[in-house]
């Protein structure tokens, strides 16, 4: 049901119950929020009158209002329609413009999510600050030029929105989610080149007793239609995977990562949920107590009947999904042979077999794989279809990964939409 690993709850009850001693931060999080959340793990029975915790500086109620901006506005590559779907600050790729990309998908046809809009910044005087007390000897400040000079690491991932398929929770469960309606285009992958975190993190003076990093970006503070201001997007993630797999990226698909996708430098945090690759980095604190921001404990939680009263623990890793790479509603000729493509993809492991059923689920066929499945990257599949009878169908496409997963034909749901797992049922008509 949630994918949320016993250990990931047991780190996230731990450091809650060190908010409670003073011994955690929680800047940006509202004292209530971090009180609920004690409530839910189980750490005080009820929200306390007099609780003796630090009192986090509540996300501020700024007077102005997000101004309302043309779809797209913020973002500075060109959106074509038959590429994007733009959703507010957002653009979501067009699934089946993924038809004939490869295996990295070109930067021309990257989603993008936004919380505000693209800033601009200049790479000769931007340099990346390190700093908190995490570090034995102090703040630390590298140039562009100097984590070029470190080794560097390519590596295939992708990037995919917590939300990504969100909007199946209402269309196929009938369960009305918060957030951005997403279909299966808030996701891309790519060759990313940079620096490893582990490399810069020892080179400014890592302390043993360093338990979290805070990456911030760049881009303005994120204020919600309401007004409510939660500072600059920033994201703890645990010292664990900082020093596993986290590349400084500055390259995309071999040249400079676009303004869109973070220029001059992101972190890429493979597998995990897009919200911890931070785009426009500005700083990362690194802490020996551990940290919250609102990106922690009010967003990228699992909320809802079927999850503790006060959420998940913080979502980390993405989950298993297949996709048509087809129109939503596509017209296909009867009596014509078809060749079906689509894509599944796993944070969890490879991707071992993909079944297609052309008859809403009632018979399955398995599909031909194109690629050697990978953790974290794309499996291309195909199959062919000859439909008979005109009228509307339904297309399933259903992955199993290589930790014996198969993806379900419900998603149990969440309040914010988030992993989105199951079967889709694609529409399509099949003309006569
Ligand atoms: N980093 C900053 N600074 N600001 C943002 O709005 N959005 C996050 C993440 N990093 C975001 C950010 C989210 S929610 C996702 S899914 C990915 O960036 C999207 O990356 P992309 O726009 O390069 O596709």
């Amino acid at each position: 049901m949630t994918r949320i690993t016993e250990s990931e709850s047991a780190y996230d009850r731990h450091r809650l119950g060190q908010w409670l001693t003073g011994e955690a931060r929680a800047e940006g999080v509202g004292r209530r929020d971090m009180v609920r959340l004690l409530a839910a793990a189980g750490i005080v029975s009820a929200v306390p009158v007099a609780l003796s915790a630090p009192t986090a500086g509540a996300a501020s109620a700024g007077s102005a209002a997000r101004p309302v901006r043309a779809a797209g506005a913020g973002i500075v590559k060109p959106l074509p329609p038959e590429l994007f779907t733009l959703h507010g600050t957002n653009a979501e790729t067009r699934f089946e413009a993924l038809a004939g990309t490869g295996l990295t998908t070109p930067v021309s046809h990257f989603f993008v999510r936004n919380h505000t809009t693209t800033p601009r910044i200049d790479a000769a005087s931007w340099k990346l600050r390190i700093w908190g007390d995490g570090l034995t000897g102090g703040a630390r400040q590298f140039t562009l030029a100097e984590l070029r000079s470190l080794p560097p690491v390519t590596r295939t991932a992708f990037v995919e929105c917590a939300g990504n398929a969100r909007n199946y929770f209402k269309t196929q469960q009938n369960q009305p989610v918060a957030g951005t309606p997403w279909g299966t285009g808030a996701i891309g992958a790519a060759h990313w080149r940079g620096a490893r975190l582990s490399d810069v993190l020892r080179r400014a003076g890592l302390s043993t007793r360093a338990v979290d990093v805070m990456p911030r970006g760049l881009d303005d503070e994120y204020v919600t239609s309401n007004g409510t201001n939660y500072g600059r997007v920033r994201r703890p993630m645990p010292i664990s995977k900082a020093l596993d797999d986290v590349l400084l990226a500055y390259e995309m698909n071999g040249a400079p990562l676009p303004p869109d996708h973070g220029f001059p430098v992101r972190l890429l945090a493979p597998s995990w949920v897009g919200i911890s690759s931070i785009k426009w980095l500005g700083d990362i604190e690194v802490s020996t107590v551990p940290l919250y921001s609102p990106w922690n404990t009010d967003f990228y939680r699992l909320y809802g009947d079927a999850y503790p009263s006060e959420g998940s623990a913080p979502l980390t890793r993405q989950t298993l999904k297949s996709a048509f790479e087809l129109p939503w509603n596509a017209r296909l000729s009867a009596h014509t042979r078809h060749r079906l493509t689509g894509r599944a993809w796993s944070a969890d492991g490879a991707v071992t077999r993909v079944e297609v059923s052309t008859d809403g689920g009632a018979s399955w066929r398995r599909a031909r794989l194109h690629d050697t499945g990978r953790r974290g990257s794309w499996t291309r599949w195909s199959i062919p279809w000859t439909p008979r009878k005109p009228g509307p169908a339904e297309l399933l496409s259903r992955a199993t990964d290589s930790t014996g997963r198969t993806q379900p034909e419900t998603t149990v749901p969440n309040t914010q939409g988030y992993l989105f797992d199951a079967v889709l049922r694609h529409a399509v008509t099949v003309e006569a």
